[in-house]
């Protein structure tokens, strides 16, 4: 059907079109590996809020040979973290790092494997918990950021206002019905990219979209300049 074409033409682009990241390197075979592929989701999606890919390669370098797993991390001191992240800006977020890696280890040292559990910690919200959920531990849940906001308002025909909570909660939801349930995180980070690269804003690149045969916007020629609005 119509979802299951969507899902296999998303994971054949992205197969052919990912980039190399460290943190998309790190094997998910056994527990050891997935909790250690969980923490450098999470440093990594904390780092990539507000700052561009290339700049954050090297920031997560730094950071995983100070600080390798979630135990490291808890022992570090505010003012260590804040001197890794300098340049980065939004100091909260590493603040964040440093309290969730805390609780992590006062809790007994498991990295929370479930949306549910990730999102009891301080400063996983939603979309964190989302990508660590689905990337690390392969959780069928979604993972929204604006870029996928746009991409699912096209392929959907959504509509109103982008910003408007409930056009985001209608979003999220029709994410999760879309999300594959054997490579969910695969899938979440395909959509992230096919927005970033060729979903754009402005005159998005239909004609090599992988999603394009099942796209509403593109059949109502409603693509550009941003996205539809119809009744949802
Ligand atoms: N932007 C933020 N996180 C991302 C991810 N995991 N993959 C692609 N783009 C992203």
């Amino acid at each position: 059907d119509e979802v299951k074409e969507i899902r296999a033409s998303l994971l054949k682009w992205y197969d052919a079109n990912r980039r190399d990241l460290p943190w998309r390197r790190i094997n998910d075979s056994d527990d050891e590996d997935r909790e250690r592929k969980a923490y450098a989701v999470w440093v990594s999606e904390i780092m990539l809020q507000q700052t561009r890919v290339q700049t954050v390669v090297n920031y997560f370098n730094r950071w995983m040979e100070k600080w390798p797993t979630v135990h490291h991390l808890a022992q570090a001191s505010i003012e260590e973290v804040n001197e890794m992240w300098a340049g980065l800006g939004y100091y909260r977020r590493a603040r964040f790092l440093l309290e969730g890696a805390k609780m992590i280890v006062e809790e007994g040292g498991q990295f929370p494997k479930s949306l549910k559990d990730l999102l009891s910690v301080p400063g996983i919200g939603e979309y964190t918990a989302g990508a660590i959920a689905s990337i690390a531990f392969k959780e069928a849940v979604p993972v929204v950021d604006g870029n996928v906001v746009r991409v699912i308002a096209r392929l959907r025909t959504i509509s109103a206002n982008p910003k408007d909570k409930e056009t985001v909660k209608t979003i999220w939801r029709l994410a999760g019905q879309l999300v594959d349930d054997d490579r969910p995180g695969d899938f979440n980070q395909g959509l992230m990219e096919l927005g970033a690269t060729l979903c754009k804003p402005l005159n998005p690149n239909c004609s090599i979209c992988p999603i394009s045969a099942q796209c509403g916007a593109l059949l109502e020629s409603k693509q550009n300049p941003s996205i539809v609005v119809t009744d949802y």
